[in-house]
């Protein structure tokens, strides 16, 4: 018998000879490639003593409910001893995950860690802004530093791998998960993936805060049929890969670790059982290395969407496809064995899975160091990470209203009315996925404003219990309380319960009586601030005219209330931008800036409102374009829109040359001037359009941003780069290529304005 401590570090020795060998004999091309082959043969020296039923355990995640109290079950502890056990999800209490990780590294045959996981999607403890909020910063930075503090904080409870980040191009705002989301736009989510990613696994994943990200929900999750969420997703290719997939091939580029497939089925396909994605594209041509994990209980769900027959197909299929790991569900555990009996899967293909799996485990530096620091807890919601939570929420605000500048306000008010069911709402405010979040540390508006004032100028009345509340029994005094004050800061918006997974909303405007409340409160004559905390985009059509000001606040999280207060006194400028586009009904969706274009587009020459249409008039079509009647074709706020307490000018658009040969560059730039009072942030956004294309292409697209600063008066010219490889799409033979022609380019405020010129790309 091999003793325990022996077995343990029997692989580290045997990797280590053979690694020194392998040094010798081939000597290596490079670092990186000497590193990799390293790993390669760390993985080798474990998996050749595993059995098949080893094997197959390192394919299996279980759960236990963070909530659970008492004793780990005896089952569950064999199971991890006999190595039946890969990961382990939702294990929130730290001597559970000491005694599970001590079992497998010193108790089961090989001495493989166990990897566990959670949703630490927008913070651990300290909560940031929803990621939609995040994407609304514009600022890459904001994501990176928010998941480099939730992996700090997640990995003092022995938390190694996240589920996040949530990279779905989402186009419809009904969708709950959309909250979730960095957006509709393929270049401002990709951007926003590789940040996060960068934030949590940091420099070295094998640094013991450093946790695996996970890039979900490989596909196309977020284009589920009339935002209904788990739902069909059909898209032709091309669509799919330049829309969809571009923020997913963004984060295997910046090394994220593991992949999470979709609960939807993709043009026929559940996703947990698509070779296509997971084989063709995400191995063979971007050169995954990591592992897929199955979304929870997706691989047997893909019998009620009638794709397998039984649990052990469900296994087959998935397996077959290239998902290495299954959530919750157990058809692995069950079947696996029996499929390589009767050679339906063969090893090889079990081994591929089960080595990506140790892969990543090895990355981790598990096997080194499977343990976690358990008295770490002065890292979690420390100053400075709280700091950073409120510099996130500050810049994930977007002013939409500013009627006669009543923003920023000043610090002279006597009185202010402070009304609406967000206003002091801790849990709420954290938003969709925050298992771990705590309202009791949460800082909301109303003690923030307190403090900001002084108490006794505060004037609260909440008028709604919550944001669903349809009783008017607290207007009376609501209305009292607004016409003691000299302005009305109204705190509206949904409840967390409201968007996030299942929680999608066929209307999508304020819940409850919110807007009755607000249209009382407008009929005092007070000046009234509208904030909206909210997981989506909110149809405001009816109240829009009634407020002087709306700020748009996302679920800002656990430092959203100091954070508000020193944008509404002008301590910060906002600075958030939309990264979707702003309904006006939700009839109009899908609506999205870089749709294509109709053979009959919507202009304001030929919009002509039904109300204007004579009555019995003549049936024709002539005329008519790609609108609708009564709301016409545009969005309340188009993508990229947002206001500052400031102005700025674009000027003198240039480009380095009006024509550039395939596989050249061309530098775009503009002068942007801060033409009002005060100092402000602007996001200024590159787009093109490729005028004709063998497929039609959309009318714009974003490929670059910059947020600068700028003093009153003061101009900075901003350069873009743009290289003939960032016009490519794929063509109908599903090539990737920049096809030349005529294109235009704008440097703009947001998706519908903006400085215009044309260039044109040749070939060589
Ligand atoms: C289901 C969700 O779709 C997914 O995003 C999440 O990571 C898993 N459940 C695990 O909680």
């Amino acid at each position: 018998m091999i003793p325990q401590k022996m077995k343990r570090i029997l692989p580290a020795i045997t990797f280590f000879s053979i690694s020194i060998i392998c040094l010798l004999i081939s000597g290596c091309d490079s670092e990186e490639q000497a590193v990799k082959s390293s790993l390669e043969r760390k993985v080798d020296s474990i998996l050749i003593n595993m059995s098949l039923e080893e094997k197959i355990g390192q394919t299996c995640q279980r759960g236990t409910s963070s909530r659970v109290k008492g004793e780990l079950s005896e089952e569950l502890k064999d199971a991890v001893r006999k190595g039946k056990i890969g990961s382990m999800i939702n294990v929130m209490n730290k001597d559970y995950v000491e005694e599970l990780q001590r079992i497998a590294v010193e108790e089961s045959p090989n001495g493989i860690p166990l990897i566990f996981g959670r949703d630490v999607i927008h913070g651990f403890k300290t909560i940031f802004p929803i990621p939609l909020g995040t994407a609304a910063s514009w600022n890459p930075d904001i994501a990176e530093e928010g998941s480099r503090v939730a992996a700090i904080e997640a990995s003092t409870n022995g938390i190694r791998w996240t589920f996040a980040p949530m990279i779905d191009i989402s186009r419809d705002a009904r969708w709950g998960r959309i909250a979730e989301s960095a957006g509709e736009d393929p270049y401002l989510t990709s951007e926003m993936a590789r940040a996060y990613v960068r934030g949590f696994q940091g420099e070295d994943l094998a640094n013991p805060s450093s946790i695996a990200a996970c890039a979900k929900h490989f596909a196309a999750y977020g284009a589920a049929e009339g935002g209904r969420d788990y739902n069909t997703a059909i898209i032709y290719e091309q669509l799919l890969r330049d829309v969809y997939l571009q923020p997913f091939h963004a984060s295997v580029e910046e090394g994220v670790a593991t992949f999470m497939t979709s609960f939807n089925d993709l043009n026929g396909v559940p996703a947990s059982g698509n070779s296509f994605l997971l084989k063709q594209v995400l191995r063979d041509e971007w050169k995954f290395d990591g592992f897929v994990v199955s979304d929870w209980n997706s691989v047997t769900e893909m019998i009620p969407h009638g794709f397998c027959a039984d649990e052990k197909d469900a296994a087959l299929k998935a397996s077959s496809a290239g998902l290495d790991m299954e959530m919750m569900s157990t058809s692995y555990e069950n079947y696996l064995k029996e499929l390589i009996e009767e050679d339906k899967l063969t090893i090889a293909q079990l081994d591929k899975m089960v080595k990506n799996i140790l892969r990543i485990k090895f990355k981790l530096g598990l096997f080194d160091n499977p343990g976690f620091d358990r008295n770490r807890d002065d890292m979690v919601l420390s100053d400075e990470h709280k700091e950073a939570a409120k510099k996130a929420a500050v810049e994930s605000f977007v002013l939409l209203k500013n009627e006669g500048n009543i923003l920023p306000l000043t610090n002279d008010l006597k009185k202010v009315a402070v009304v609406g069911p967000m206003a002091d709402a801790p849990h709420d405010q954290l938003g969709t996925w925050t298992f771990d979040g705590e309202q009791e540390t949460t800082e909301t508006p109303l003690p923030a404003l307190k403090n900001h004032l002084g108490q006794s100028k505060v004037l609260f009345s909440q008028g709604l219990n919550y944001s669903r509340d349809k009783s008017k029994i607290g207007f009376n005094d609501a209305l009292r309380t607004a016409r003691q004050s000299e302005v009305v800061l109204f705190f509206a918006g949904e409840e967390a319960i409201l968007s996030g997974e299942a929680h999608s909303r066929s209307n999508i405007d304020l819940p409850g009586a919110q807007e009755e409340l607000i249209s009382e409160i407008s009929k005092t004559g007070k000046k009234v601030i509208l904030v909206i905390m909210a997981g989506r985009p909110i149809t405001i059509g009816n109240i829009i005219d009634k407020v002087d000001a709306i700020l748009m606040a996302w679920h800002p999280g656990t430092m959203g209330g100091p954070a508000i207060v020193d944008v509404l006194f002008g301590e910060q400028s906002p600075s958030g931008r939309l990264p979707v586009t702003w309904p006006k009904e939700v009839g109009q969706i899908p609506i999205y800036y870089n749709h294509t274009n109709t053979g009959r587009p919507a202009s304001n020459e030929s919009f002509v409102q039904m109300d204007s249409i004579p009555i019995g008039a003549w049936q024709s079509s002539l005329g008519n374009n790609s609108h609708y009647l009564d709301i016409g074709f545009t969005p309340q706020f188009p993508f990229g829109f947002g206001l500052a307490y400031t102005t700025f000018e674009y000027n003198n658009l240039k480009l380095s040359s009006p024509e550039i040969a395939l596989g050249d560059s061309l530098i775009v730039s503009a002068e942007i001037t801060n033409t009002g009072s005060m100092a402000g942030t602007e996001v200024v956004q590159l787009y093109v359009r490729d005028m004709v294309g063998s497929l039609t292409r959309p009318i714009r697209e974003l490929k670059g941003f910059r947020k600068i600063s700028l003093q009153p008066g003061e101009s900075k010219t901003v350069e873009f780069t743009i290289h003939t490889d960032d016009l490519r799409f794929h063509n109908q033979n599903m090539e990737f290529v920049t096809e030349p022609g005529a294109f235009k380019v704008w440097i703009a405020p947001n998706a519908h304005e903006g400085l215009e010129a044309d260039f044109h790309v040749i070939s060589k």
